[in-house]
């Protein structure tokens, strides 16, 4: 399976296939993947990156899945016309047995491709915006294919929505999470906040989280100040040898969020060699996962004690049920904090100007006033020294 979308019509299901298969889950036969199709998602237009996936795929084989809300993004429109015409050249008419849509119930050229040619079409529901929509048909769907439990998915989800309902704050932990932040950024001077799991699996959820937040809070409020906290992701403990010495002795601009999960479904012990070694022998013994927490407890406390404050999202495991609730949980902060910004979460007018000057250099017929803009604009000319 190929997913073809871009933003939050594809950073969810990256978070979610690498949390919750296998992170070799593409490498693995048949057998170990329990019969399951591989999935890829090719979220941007290098052509380096499109030649080589298509180039290698049995497209007879092959199930593409263009996602896109407003179902006319122009990067996501691409590779869906690249597919297109491949499927076609190789399979002829059953090629768009090979193609199912996920897109708004009404509007936008695919919802237009879908109802003319029948093609197979999931609906978005029109209130769901593309960053909201993982645990809509957008993420349910390709994830659904290989395999993860997406009931357990959205159980989780939906016991954790009524828990950020709650009006008892210290019982509400997207209202925690929305309000500390904000504090710290209006307050403290936190205006770049950081997400960092201490788990493999999560990396990419970090890259989701990201999206979602400054898409959603980096806005200008109707009374014309500008607003919103950078997120920045970081993986434990990779990062304790990059970016920490930043996070320890930079500004004091920074919160960080752990990201702590408790049990790991396999472990490793540290053998006990070289004991007359110092600097080694105190390693013999312990677990690898016993190092883990070990080192983000002290990072923590490194922290507290520069002055820097962290905050931890502690899960049981990862798994479908903790990752749809902790997925709810962001989402309801993101919204909560939208409140407190006083800007609109679900809105993304920054992106709007740089699509129509796209669309002036690429002639698009309809972009006639961003044409005289972008043709009046001053066009920098690179110089090699
Ligand atoms: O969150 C958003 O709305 C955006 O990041 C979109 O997901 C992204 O721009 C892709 O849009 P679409 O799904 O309409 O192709």
């Amino acid at each position: 399976i190929v997913v073809l979308g871009i933003g939050g019509s594809a950073l969810g299901t990256i978070a979610l296939r690498s949390a919750l298969r296998s992170p070799r889950w593409n490498e693995l036969d048949q057998t170990r993947r329990n019969g399951s199709p591989r999935l890829h998602v090719l979220e941007n237009i290098d052509p380096t990156s499109v030649h080589e996936l298509l180039d290698r795929l049995a497209l007879d084989r092959t199930l593409f899945v263009a996602i896109s809300k407003s179902g006319g993004t122009a990067e996501t429109m691409s590779q869906y016309l690249i597919v297109r015409d491949r499927l076609e050249k190789a399979l002829g008419d059953r090629a768009h047995h090979h193609m199912v849509l996920v897109t708004d119930p009404k509007n936008g050229a695919l919802r237009e491709i879908a109802t003319h040619e029948g093609t197979v079409a999931f609906e978005l529901p029109s209130n769901v915006g593309g960053r909201f929509s993982v645990l809509a048909p957008v993420g349910l769907f390709p994830l659904a294919a290989v395999g993860v439990d997406i009931d357990a998915l959205q159980a989780g989800a939906r016991e954790m929505a009524t828990r950020c309902e709650n009006d008892d704050l210290s019982n509400n932990p997207a209202g925690t999470f929305a309000l500390l932040q904000w504090l710290a950024d209006t307050e403290l001077g936190c205006h770049n906040q950081i997400m960092m799991p201490y788990s493999d699996p999560l990396r990419e959820f970090s890259a989701w989280w990201v999206q979602l937040w400054a898409e959603s809070l980096g806005k200008i409020r109707p009374d014309g100040t500008r607003v919103g906290p950078t997120p920045i992701p970081a993986l434990g403990v990779t990062d304790q040898h990059s970016q920490v010495q930043l996070f320890m002795q930079g500004p004091r601009d920074k919160t960080l969020t752990f990201i702590v999960v408790k049990q790991v479904p396999v472990d490793i012990t540290i053998p006990k060699l070289h004991q007359n070694v110092t600097e080694l022998a105190y390693l013999g013994g312990h677990t690898l996962k016993e190092l883990l927490d070990v080192e983000q407890r002290a990072t923590a406390a490194a922290l507290a004690r520069n002055g820097k404050p962290s905050m931890a999202i502690h899960i049981d495991q990862i798994d479908a049920h903790h990752l749809g609730a902790m997925i709810m949980m962001l989402e309801y902060a993101t919204i909560y904090a939208g409140a407190l910004y006083g800007v609109d979460p679900l809105d993304q007018p920054g992106v709007e100007l740089g699509k129509q000057f796209t669309y002036a250099q690429l002639n698009r017929p309809d972009a006639e006033s961003a044409r005289k803009e972008w043709a009046a604009l001053p066009k920098p000319q690179p110089k090699f020294v």
